[in-house]
């Protein structure tokens, strides 16, 4: 393993009816409340009336901002920031999936600082302090609950950056899973590919002897792939929604990357990606991951036969690493399939017209990853087999 040093001070409050914490955790921090959300699934739901008799019960001075966009656009965050400075906001509720609270989380960043909120994403400017967030989680899908990272997109100048500061860590997080029941089919599937993404970033280190987080990862990945199906085809089974959310939180929340430092380079090209196209966040990961990982086998193929054999029980006897490998590669692509994820780009109707300009934008910072350094050749390659 890698030296490190682990910070995470997020309060997780999980399981049915946990949103009556709501009562015991405000009160300190004050009355004037910012909720932010995103196109009113919470209304259809039930979470906003849930939420907001607790506020009333409090006597909350309630702010509201609607309309946080899936792929969250910082002209939002800035709308929200006015009003925290407008009206003196005690703590930023942010109630939804992962887009909600990325942008909650440059709401609390920039309600501190004079410069625009943009500096921030691009980090020209680095929050000293935040306004307390606190967050009501809809979606198994991000970790956000539960880390202080943010993904914004500025669709003016077609870029979409992931940037974050421990300002951001959320003060509290609630967690009910069944507040995730009316998730539709396909954002439930985009929840869990994009936390077995999360997973597989992290498993492509750079560190040697990683038993413990190896086990976990591979023990989240096998159960995942026990019971997506299943919670697809019974979206209102408790116990599989449960498991999702729990999945959900763990794939990101830092537990898996102690001691190693995970590639994330399919995320910096998935983001690319859908800064140009806003496509899913996590449909582009179903199509691009196993590609990236076709393309980098020969770096450290012994890596992908033991998630071909631990993950998808591929029997080894006979094989070299490198067939094991390209069999769990293409197990992972049939599972993915299986639960209705693209695999193609072509599924979203994307060509290979601005191939260039997202090969430049992912290049922004030099050559990246962590497992693999890409240089822009292999981002071209990967988008080319994706295509
Ligand atoms: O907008 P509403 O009406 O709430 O509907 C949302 C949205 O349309 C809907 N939804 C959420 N909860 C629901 C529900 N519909 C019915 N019932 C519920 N209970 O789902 C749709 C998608 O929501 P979104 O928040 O966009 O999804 P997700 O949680 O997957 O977040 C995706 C965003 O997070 C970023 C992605 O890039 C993308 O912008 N990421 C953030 C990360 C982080 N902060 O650590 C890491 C990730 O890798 C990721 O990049
Ligand atoms: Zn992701």
């Amino acid at each position: 393993m890698n030296k490190f040093s682990f910070y995470n001070p997020v309060k997780i409050h999980f399981g049915k009816g946990s949103i009556d914490y709501l009562r015991k955790e405000l009160p300190q921090y004050g009355k004037n409340i910012l909720m932010v959300y995103g196109g009113g699934s919470i209304k259809a739901n039930g979470v906003y009336d849930d939420i907001m008799a607790i506020l009333n019960d409090l006597n909350c001075h309630v702010f509201e901002l609607a309309g946080v966009e899936p792929n969250p656009r910082v002209e939002t965050a800035r709308k929200g920031i006015a009003i925290c400075k407008e009206h003196q906001i005690d703590l930023v509720l942010a109630v939804g999936g992962g887009s909600v609270i990325d942008c909650a989380k440059l709401i609390v960043a920039g309600a501190k600082v004079e410069e625009d909120a943009w500096d921030i994403v691009l980090k020209k400017v680095l929050p000293k302090e935040g306004l307390p967030l606190a967050t009501v989680l809809t979606l198994a899908a991000t970790a956000s609950e539960m880390n202080s990272g943010s993904v914004i997109t500025n669709l003016e100048t077609k870029e979409k950056f992931s940037w974050g500061s421990p300002v951001c860590f959320p003060k509290f997080s609630i967690l009910d899973p069944a507040y995730t029941f009316t998730v539709p089919t396909n954002q439930t599937v985009n929840g869990i590919v994009d936390t077995m993404s999360h997973i597989f970033e992290q498993y492509f280190n750079n560190a040697s002897n990683t038993p413990i987080t190896d086990e976990m990862s591979e023990g989240i990945l096998r159960t995942l792939i026990d019971v997506a199906p299943k919670a697809l085809k019974d979206p209102t089974n408790y116990d599989y929604r449960e498991t999702l959310m729990l999945a959900g939180t763990l794939g990101l929340n830092g537990f898996l990357s102690l001691g190693s430092r995970g590639d994330w380079a399919t995320h910096n090209i998935e983001h690319a990606v859908s800064a140009y196209y806003d496509i899913a966040h996590a449909g582009g990961l179903a199509i691009l991951f196993p590609n990236w990982m076709k393309h980098n086998v020969h770096v450290n193929p012994a890596r992908f036969a033991k998630i071909a054999t631990n993950v998808f029980g591929i029997d080894p006897s006979g094989k070299t690493d490198e067939q094991l490998a390209l069999e769990g590669i293409e197990a992972l692509s049939a599972f993915w399939t299986s639960i209705g994820a693209p695999n193609r780009l072509a599924d979203y109707n994307i060509d290979a017209a601005y191939f260039d300009e997202i090969v430049g934008h992912c290049m922004v910072n030099g050559p990246f990853g962590n497992f693999n350094k890409l240089q822009a050749s292999d981002v071209r390659a990967i988008l080319d087999m994706s295509l």
